[in-house]
């Protein structure tokens, strides 16, 4: 995962811009962070632990010249520790690196390297790529050139950027299946692995591609590995560097669930789109969803409506799975893909293996990103960016295009229900003080369960898997009707069980699951339509949502209160909910 940053001024310090950049990437990962500038000398400051803790013990933005880079750590290869983070120097420490990815030849070109004499300092794979740069610069190439022949030594995913000392006022950067964006200011450059980090500065930005290089020195440059120049073109963004801030918010994740009603919104304008890739796809005779953690229960609500509304059958199989068990693909199945970041590595190897044998579409809320290049047909979520690591807003969006893809697939009365969930979205949010109550009388058990049926079901996994995340706390989500098949075993006095229960054919059968837990001492956490008085009876506790939201729409607005309790559970117990441990965002390893 880490995050990459890179610039060169026209004038001015470098490092307090890296730092507030890289503070925007502090989501795909917290281990370590580091900033190198050069003036043209490489000067370095770097240690373990989230931004915040380094920079007070460093300062990070007292470093002199007007160029430099910058990476937050999400540890693969070596511990988390300061001799880990990056950036990574060669021998002389006049070459230095940022790099996301995975070297996985690094071990053999290590060996190499240490029988010809480098001396490494750390235990990461990135380090052979400054040693490697060093050795071919001695043998006489310029950091271009070294950089690329260096590259081609290596296998494995990389974004990098590179600069040195012995070619002042140049950066390189390289991609392979990690993402790298170009920022271009006014006679200023940046680096990125993605956009947000730089919106400040411009919102004019080239996407590079796999296996291109860009050398920024007072003009840019995109080449190929042999040199080449790469025609590219220059995109406009329209976020703003405003939806990438707290706005009054404790953390990005309480803002990120109160922008869901307008998220919901943007992506229902998405609608022309909709119907222009249906009908560029044509007949379809099965659906395969693909996808990794939150968006993977997007596409189990997906199953649920492409099967019952329109009788297509429909897999859902999570990417890191794809490989062992997707074999009926044909030219009338439609694989989709759904991922936040487009950048998900096991969500981009499946769909690259799907492209020869099947339709495939690409659900994607990042612009640009790698899923959107590689898919045969794309649809955006419209839900600006996200920062908290655990998805919220993005989660509803892609719930939003899967719902209007079903319409525009044969179920177009879902439109006008589609409209009015911002409006039920905004009730459910004005509950958030009791709900703030709730949370602070059970953030000090050690289980929870989620149990719901039909379209609750999804709603029950995603609702575990958001507390689990952010609050440490051992979450469950099951069919309510599993429940008899192992996790009674596990409820005891008190254990909160979330029962999730909208109107619909469904209802009754939850409610006999709900009298099971409640006679094993359970404390049931009901949550159903504010005039469910049966459930209302039964439950503990009672989450209220508005009596018109059935079944069918339920997955979006039923999530609203369980993402607002795991928020504030995890705020009850002191914990930061934007960043939790051993999490990032976006996960570009297998
Ligand atoms: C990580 C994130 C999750 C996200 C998952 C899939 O685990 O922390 O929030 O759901 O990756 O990411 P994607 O970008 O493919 O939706």
């Amino acid at each position: 995962m880490c995050g990459i940053v890179a610039c060169i001024l026209k004038d001015g310090s470098a490092a307090p811009v890296l730092l507030e950049c890289v503070r925007r990437l502090e989501y795909r990962g917290y281990d370590s962070v580091g900033i190198a500038t050069s003036d043209p000398m490489i000067r370095i400051k770097k240690d373990s632990g989230k931004i915040d803790e380094v920079d007070a013990e460093l300062d990070l933005a007292d470093l002199p010249g007007s160029m430099g880079i910058a990476h937050v750590r999400w540890a693969t290869h070596g511990l988390p520790t300061a001799e880990n983070a990056h950036p990574h120097t060669d021998c002389s420490g006049e070459i230095a690196v940022v790099h996301n990815g995975i070297i996985e030849n690094y071990l053999e070109v290590k060996e190499e390297l240490e029988s010809e004499g480098h001396i490494f300092r750390s235990e990461t794979d990135t380090e052979v790529i400054p040693h490697l740069i060093e050795k071919y610069m001695d043998e006489g190439m310029d950091l271009e050139a070294a950089t690329a022949t260096a590259l081609r030594k290596l296998r494995g995913a990389y974004a990098i950027a590179v600069v040195s000392s012995r070619e002042p006022g140049r950066i390189v950067g390289a991609r392979k299946e990690s993402p790298l964006i170009v920022g271009v200011g006014e006679g200023e450059y940046f680096l990125a692995s993605d956009v947000p980090a730089i919106l400040n500065h411009t919102s004019r930005v080239i996407y590079l591609d796999d296996g291109e290089m860009v050398i920024l020195d007072g003009d840019l440059r995109v080449t190929d590995m042999e040199g080449n120049t790469v025609e590219k073109e220059i995109h406009s963004i329209d976020w703003s560097a405003d939806m990438a801030e707290k706005g009054g918010y404790d953390h990005f994740m309480l803002k990120e669930i109160h922008e869901e009603p307008s998220a919901v919104r943007d992506t229902l304008t998405e609608w022309d789109e909709v119907l222009g890739v249906v009908e560029e796809i044509g007949e379809v005779e099965r659906i395969c969803f693909v996808a990794c953690g939150t968006s993977y229960h997007a596409s189990l609500v997906g199953k649920y409506l492409f099967e019952s509304l329109l009788g297509i059958p429909t897999d859902v199989i999570l990417a890191s799975e794809f490989r062992y068990s997707a074999g009926a693909l044909n030219d009338r199945t439609l694989a989709i893909f759904i991922s936040q970041s487009g950048e998900t590595a096991d969500t981009l190897n499946a769909l690259r293996a799907a492209n020869s044998r099947a339709k495939t579409l690409a659900i994607v809320n990042v612009l640009g990103s790698s899923a959107t290049r590689e898919a045969q047909h794309v649809l955006y979520t419209r839900a600006g960016p996200e920062i908290g690591v655990a998805a919220t807003k993005t989660y509803v969006s892609q719930l939003t295009v899967i719902y209007m893809l079903v319409a525009a697939m044969g179920a177009p009365e879902l439109m006008d229900r589609l409209g009015r969930v911002p409006e039920f979205m905004e009730r459910a949010l004005k509950d958030e003080d009791s709900i703030r109550e709730l949370a602070a009388t059970c953030s000090d058990v050690s289980d929870f369960f989620f149990i719901g049926r039909g379209f609750a079901y999804p709603t029950a996994l995603e609702g575990a898997l958001k507390l689990k995340e952010i609050t440490y706390i051992h979450g469950e989500g099951y069919a309510a009707g599993e429940l008899k098949h192992g996790p009674l075993a596990l409820i005891d006095n008190g254990v909160p069980v979330v029962a999730i229960s909208p109107p619909g054919p469904c209802h009754d059968k939850t409610l006999s699951n709900v009298e099971e837990v409640r006679a094993r001492g359970a404390r049931v956490i009901g949550v159903g339509s504010i005039s469910d008085e049966s459930l209302r009876k039964e439950a503990d506790d009672f989450i209220g949502l508005d009596p018109e939201v059935d079944d069918v729409i339920s997955p979006l607005i039923y999530i609203v209160p369980l993402q607002l309790l795991s928020y504030h559970v995890s705020v009850e117990r002191g914990l930061d909910p934007d960043k939790p441990k051993n999490l990032a965002k976006c996960v570009t390893v297998e």
